[in-house]
């Protein structure tokens, strides 16, 4: 049985004050929410708090990122090592945004995916088109391609421990949602193609989930959809409000 999810990606947002907070409020709003996995993903200098503070709650936590590097001399860089020891079980890997403001490529993303996998980080792995290369109909080439470049070497017991997310580029943080039917047909397109690399038990098993201007409005039409497993949320998850009204769209 594939899990439902819905992860928040709080990105460069929030001090230390302002996220422990935040932490609190969702805490205090986890009652309602029954059958889906709640993961938050703040930034590192929350991690560790925010992995005390949910301890024992229906919460995990998640990085934005980690080096490809297990540790030395790598300047600013934050291992999944690291990750894992602050309190961590998840990390975000090969966001759009890294990939245009840090020149990320798949091939780099793919030593990622394996060394978060090497220290028990179940990798939420993101892929999706920008706008040009959806109006020239090229979105399910391009995702195919990230697919094989970010999951090279990585083998079906691997695959058990990831989430993919399908983050459209042209609708993150745009407040222009993909269609319900957009949606669907790339999460279908994504799962068949985990299906012809991995067979269909490890396919059915996978959360796919959407991410891209995904809002308490649009979420119960996005998970409607049979491929449509979840959200990763951007903006709303900084209202504790708005990201428990998304986990609660099912
Ligand atoms: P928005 O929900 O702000 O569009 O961001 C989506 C996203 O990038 C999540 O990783």
């Amino acid at each position: 049985m594939r899990k439902q999810i819905v992860a928040g990606n709080w990105k460069m947002n929030t001090t230390f004050s302002d996220g422990a907070e935040l932490i609190k409020q969702i805490i205090l709003k986890t009652d309602s929410v029954k059958n889906t996995q709640l993961i938050i993903a703040p930034p590192f200098i929350l991690t560790s708090e925010a992995g005390k503070l949910t301890s024992n709650t229906k919460i995990e936590v998640s990085g934005q990122n980690c080096s490809n590097q297990a540790k030395g001399a790598f300047t600013g860089e934050v291992s999944a090592e690291m990750l894992k020891s602050a309190g961590a079980n998840h990390v975000i890997l090969g966001h759009s945004e890294r990939r245009a403001y840090y020149l990320e490529t798949n091939g780099l993303i793919n030593e990622k995916i394996k060394i978060s996998l090497e220290n028990n980080l179940t990798p939420i792995v993101c892929c999706g088109e920008v706008l040009d290369e959806r109006e020239n109909n090229e979105h399910f080439e391009v995702v195919s391609k990230q697919i094989k470049g970010m999951f090279y070497g990585i083998n079906a017991e691997d695959f058990k421990n990831i989430i993919i997310a399908y983050e459209p580029v042209w609708a993150i943080g745009t407040g222009k949602t993909a269609t319900p039917i957009q949606a669907q047909e790339m999460h279908k397109f994504i799962r068949e193609t985990i299906m012809n690399s991995y067979g269909s038990e490890i396919a059915e098993n996978l959360s796919i989930l959407y991410g891209g201007s995904c809002k308490p409005s649009n979420a119960k039409e996005l998970f409607a959809n049979p491929d449509v497993d979840g959200g990763l949320i951007g903006g709303a998850s900084l209202s504790a409000d708005d990201f428990i009204a998304i986990a609660n769209s099912f």
